[in-house]
C-alpha cells in the first residue's frame, strides 16, 4: 500500500495507486499461452465469476480466469457441479468478461451442455463465445474428442480436462487422485494426446500424479494446467475461494491459502452489527446536514400547522 495516494474531497475518499490501475496490457490468446510454455514461462490461471473479482484478478495480472462450474458450490450452495446449467454459467461469464482486459477468458461447459449431441456442444461454446469468453473448457478424454473438434471447427478454441473430472467421477467411485497404476497412467497419457492431436489449446490436470503430470507435460506441446498434479505441470489453476480462504467446505491438501477472507468478512460484518446495535454507526462524518435556516422554516411550518389542527 505504500504507493497509495488517498484524496478526500466531498466527503468521499479515493484510492489511485497500482491496484486501481486501467493498464491491464496486451490482451493475451491462446497463442500466447502456447508461447509460454514454449518458453517455459508458468501459465497462473485462477477462477471467477463476477466482475469485481474478475477485475481485481485481471488487474493482478493473471494469464488466465476461468470462469469454472465450481461456481456451482463456492456462489451458488449447490454440493456439486452437476446441477449448474447454461442460464447460470451464462451470467457469470457476463459479468467477469465485462470485467477483464487482459487475461484469457475460458468458460467451462457445464453437466449436460455437450453430453447430448455434437450440436449441443457447439451451440453452447457459441453461446460462451457471445457472451464474451475467449475460450471454453470441456471435461473428458479420449470421449470428448468428437466434440472438441467440432468446437474447433465453429472456430472456438477448447481446453481439455482430465484427471479428476468433478461432472461425473463422483458418480463412478470416490477416487480422486489419478495416475496411481500403469493402467491409469497410460489412459492418462492417450487421453492427453488425443485431446492435443484434436487440436486443444491446453489441458487441466486435476488430481494426478506428479510423476504421471510430469510425463504428460514433457511429451506434449500444449501447456498442461495442473490443480493438485505437482510443480512440474506448464502452469497452475486454483478456485478463487480456496485460494482467498472463503470457501469452508472440505479443505483439499493442494489448496494454499493466500489470504483468510472469511474470517476477514466475518469480524467486519459482526463489527458493523455491533456497531448499529449500540448506535456507534453512522457517525456525524458518515451524514449529511441541511442549512440551518431552511431547517427554522421547516420547524416553522410544522408548529403552524400544529396549531391550525388544534383550533
Ligand atoms: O470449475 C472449476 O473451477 C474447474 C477447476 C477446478 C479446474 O474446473
Amino acid at each position: 500500500m505504500s504507493s497509495e495516494v488517498s484524496n478526500k474531497s466531498n466527503g468521499r475518499s479515493t484510492t489511485q495507486n497500482k491496484f486501481f490501475t486501467n493498464d491491464s496490457g496486451e490482451k493475451l490468446t491462446v497463442n500466447h499461452l502456447l508461447e509460454m510454455k514454449k518458453k517455459k514461462e508458468k501459465v497462473a490461471i485462477v477462477t471467477a465469476y463476477d466482475y469485481f473479482n474478475a477485475l481485481i484478478c485481471d488487474r493482478a495480472g493473471v494469464d488466465g480466469i476461468l470462469i469454472g462450474d465450481s461456481a456451482a458450490m463456492v456462489m451458488l450452495g449447490y454440493h456439486n457441479t452437476a446441477p449448474i446449467g447454461m442460464q447460470e454459467m451464462l451470467v457469470f461469464c457476463g459479468a467477469v468478461t465485462r470485467a477483464v482486459k487482459r487475461a484469457l477468458t475460458i468458460g467451462d461447459l457445464p453437466f449436460g451442455s455437450y453430453q447430448c449431441s455434437v450440436a449441443d456442444a457447439v451451440h453452447n461454446a457459441v453461446l460462451f463465445i457471445k457472451a464474451g469468453c475467449n475460450a471454453v473448457k470441456i471435461e473428458g478424454g479420449t470421449e470428448v474428442v468428437p466434440l472438441i473438434r467440432s468446437i474447433i471447427a465453429a472456430g472456438i478454441p477448447v481446453m481439455g480436462h482430465i484427471g479428476f473430472t468433478p461432472q461425473t467421477s463422483s458418480l463412478w467411485n470416490n477416487n480422486r487422485l489419478h495416475g496411481k497404476t500403469e493402467k491409469s497412467a497410460l489412459k492418462l497419457l492417450e487421453d492427453a494426446r488425443e485431446l492435443e492431436e484434436a487440436g486443444a489449446f491446453s489441458v487441466v490436470l486435476e488430481m494426478v500424479t506428479n510423476e504421471v503430470a510430469t510425463l504428460i507435460s514433457e511429451n506434449l506441446s500444449i501447456p498442461t494446467i495442473g490443480i493438485g498434479s505437482g510443480l512440474n505441470c506448464d502452469g497452475q489453476v486454483l478456485v478463487s475461494h480456496d485460494l482467498l480462504g472463503l470457501y469452508q467446505g472440505a479443505q483439499l491438501r493442494f489448496v494454499k491459502h493466500y489470504a483468510h477472507l472469511y474470517e476477514t468478512i466475518f469480524d467486519a460484518i459482526s463489527l458493523y452489527r455491533k456497531d448499529v446495535k449500540e448506535k456507534k454507526f453512522p457517525q456525524d462524518t458518515n451524514s449529511f446536514h441541511m442549512d440551518k435556516n431552511e431547517l427554522r422554516k421547516v420547524l416553522r411550518k410544522l408548529k403552524q400547522q400544529r396549531k391550525l389542527r388544534n383550533d
